[in-house]
C-alpha cells in the first residue's frame, strides 16, 4: 500500500516546522532543563510540535500522534511519531545542527519517514518499499567494507554527571574505526548513514521519536538497523546500531565485548 498522502503531509510539515526553527535559531529562547542539566527543552521545541500536531489534525484528525514534548494523543493503527526538534542542545547553544523528524506508523510498522535539516535545506525521505531520497535524488549507504576504514558517529544520552553511558563503547570504537563524530542529532546521524556520509552509528537510550524516521531512511537506502545484538529494534528498545550493512557484524562484535 502506498502512503503518498501521509508522505506529502510529512514533507510539507517538516519543511514548515524547519522554517519556524530557522527563524527562532540564534534569537531569544526560553530554555529550561527537563530534570538533568544536559536535557534541555526550549519554547521552539513546543512551538514546532504544536505546528506539526495542528497540520496532522487538519488533514488526518483520526490519526494518533506521539510527540516528544506532549506525549501520545489518540489511539489506533495509524500513528505519527514526531521529534519536533532533534538536537535541542545544539539549537540552544547556537550550533547549527538540528532537524525535524516525522514518521508515520501503520499497524505497528513505520512506513513513512521524513527528516528535515533546515540549516542545510536537506529533506531526507523514505517510504517502505521505495528508495530513500534527499532533496529528490536517490541516496545509498557507503561501500566501506571494513570497520578500520569507517567514519563512525555516536551520541551520548542526557546524564547526571556520575553515571556516564557509552564511554566504554566510544573507547572501543575509537580503537577499531578510522574516526569518530558526535554531532548531537540522532535523526541526522541516521540520515548521514543512509547517504553514505557516515559508515556506521550507534547510540544507547534513544527514544522512538529520535529513530523512527531515520531508521526507515537507512533501511530504504540499503543499510541495516538493529539492536546491539544484531536483532530487530523495538522502537522503544533504546539501543540502536545503523550501518551500511557491510561493517554491521564488526560493529556488533565491538558492542558485544563492551556490554
Ligand atoms: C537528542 C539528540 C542527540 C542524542 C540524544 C537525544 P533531542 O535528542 O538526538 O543526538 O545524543 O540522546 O536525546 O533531545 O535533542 O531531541
Ligand atoms: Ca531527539
Ligand atoms: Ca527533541
Amino acid at each position: 500500500m502506498a502512503w503518498t498522502e501521509r508522505l506529502t503531509l510529512a514533507e510539507e510539515t517538516a519543511r514548515a516546522a524547519g522554517a519556524l526553527l530557522r527563524t527562532r535559531f540564534g534569537h531569544h529562547l526560553q530554555i529550561r532543563s527537563k530534570g538533568l542539566r544536559s536535557n534541555l527543552v526550549t519554547d521552539a521545541d513546543t512551538q514546532s510540535e504544536d505546528l506539526i500536531r495542528a497540520a496532522i489534525a487538519r488533514r488526518f484528525p483520526d490519526d494518533a500522534v506521539l510527540g516528544e514534548e506532549e506525549g501520545q494523543r489518540g489511539s489506533g493503527n495509524a500513528r505519527w511519531i514526531i521529534d519536533p526538534l532533534d538536537g535541542t542542545t545544539n539549537f540552544a547553544h547556537g550550533y547549527p545542527c538540528f532537524a525535524v523528524s516525522i514518521a508515520f506508523e501503520a499497524d505497528g510498522e513505520v512506513v513513512v519517514g521524513v527528516v528535515y535539516d533546515p540549516m542545510r535545506d536537506e529533506l531526507f525521505i523514505a517510504q517502505r518499499g521505495e528508495t530513500s531520497r534527499c532533496n529528490g535524488g536517490a541516496i545509498a549507504v557507503s561501500k566501506t567494507a571494513q570497520l578500520g576504514d569507517a567514519l563512525l558517529a555516536t551520541g551520548f544520552p542526557p546524564h547526571d554527571g556520575i553515571n556516564l553511558p557509552n564511554l566504554t563503547e566510544f573507547d572501543a570504537f575509537m580503537r577499531r574505526g578510522r574516526a569518530m563524530r558526535r554531532d548531537g542529532s540522532a535523526a541526522l546521524d541516521l540520515c548521514y548513514v543512509a547517504s553514505g556520509r557516515f559508515d556506521g552509528f550507534w547510540e544507547p537510550e534513544l527514544h522512538s521519536w529520535d529513530v523512527a524516521a531515520g531508521a526507515l531512511i537507512v533501511e530504504q537506502a540499503g543499510g541495516k538497523v538493529s539492536d546491539y545484538r544484531g536483532g530487530r529494534i523495538a522502537l522503544e528498545g533504546r539501543r540502536i546500531v545503523a550501518s551500511n550493512g557491510l561493517i554491521h557484524d564488526e560493529m556488533i562484535d565491538v558492542l558485544k565485548i563492551s556490554n
